[in-house]
């Protein structure tokens, strides 16, 4: 069977996770950035991204709109299809954990259950969901990509918010309403944040 793990063994690796957090002085975690199309998701964590990098800390950044260009390139907006880009970008996070990076992650990521996977892949306190709470009347109103006007008018599919889901998260370590504040605004709460939670120092 050429598509299961039944002939593979683990290796342990000679470098390992802790040898690597402990070069780069940091904690690595996933900072996982949820919320519908337009909320602000891209926007604050590349500001963060941007913020934490120039803290010093190594950082990389998983963006949904790159990431189906490439490793998720086969992949559309099917409920299964969007389990699947979760899955994948889950994995790797997780990789990218275990190289010693914080990791930021930004999908809309609207299910619940897909969410709860990856959160179980790592470590507790290795990820961190936040939640960027903009209402759907402020997205649709903001229309960046001009996307809802496209689905409104029936031609895009399962978009999120109108023809698609979206499950908001019960317990996000993080919410911000990217409606409300400016993006340094939102920096310096997503900071805060990560200070309390000892992410940071
Ligand atoms: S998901 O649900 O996590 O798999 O989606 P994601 O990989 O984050 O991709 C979302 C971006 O794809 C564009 N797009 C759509 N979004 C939602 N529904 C449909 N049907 C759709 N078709 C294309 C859209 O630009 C999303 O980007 P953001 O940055 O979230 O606005």
């Amino acid at each position: 069977d050429t598509l299961s793990a039944s002939n593979i063994v683990w290796h342990d690796m000679a470098v390992t996770k802790r040898r690597r957090a402990e070069r780069n002085h940091q904690k690595p975690c996933i900072i996982w950035f949820t919320g519908l199309s337009g909320a602000g998701k891209s926007t604050s964590a590349n500001a963060l991204e941007r913020q934490l990098f120039g803290m010093g800390y190594s950082t990389y950044l998983l963006d949904g709109d790159n990431v189906r260009h490439g490793l998720c390139g086969d992949l559309g907006f099917s409920d299964d299809h969007r389990q699947e880009n979760i899955r994948r970008v889950g994995e790797v996070a997780k990789l990218m954990v275990d190289a010693g990076m914080i990791t930021l992650v930004s999908f809309i990521s609207p299910f619940q259950r897909d969410r709860e996977l990856v959160r179980n892949m790592v470590e507790t306190g290795e990820f961190i969901e936040v939640f960027v709470n903009t209402s759907l009347d402020v997205c649709e109103e903001r229309d960046p990509k001009g996307l809802y006007q496209k689905a409104r008018a029936g031609q895009i599919q399962d978009f999120t918010g109108i023809s698609s889901p979206y499950e908001a998260p019960e317990r996000a370590e993080i919410e911000i309403d990217a409606g409300d504040l400016s993006v340094e605004e939102s920096v310096k709460v997503l900071v805060s944040h990560l200070k309390r939670l000892d992410v940071i120092s």
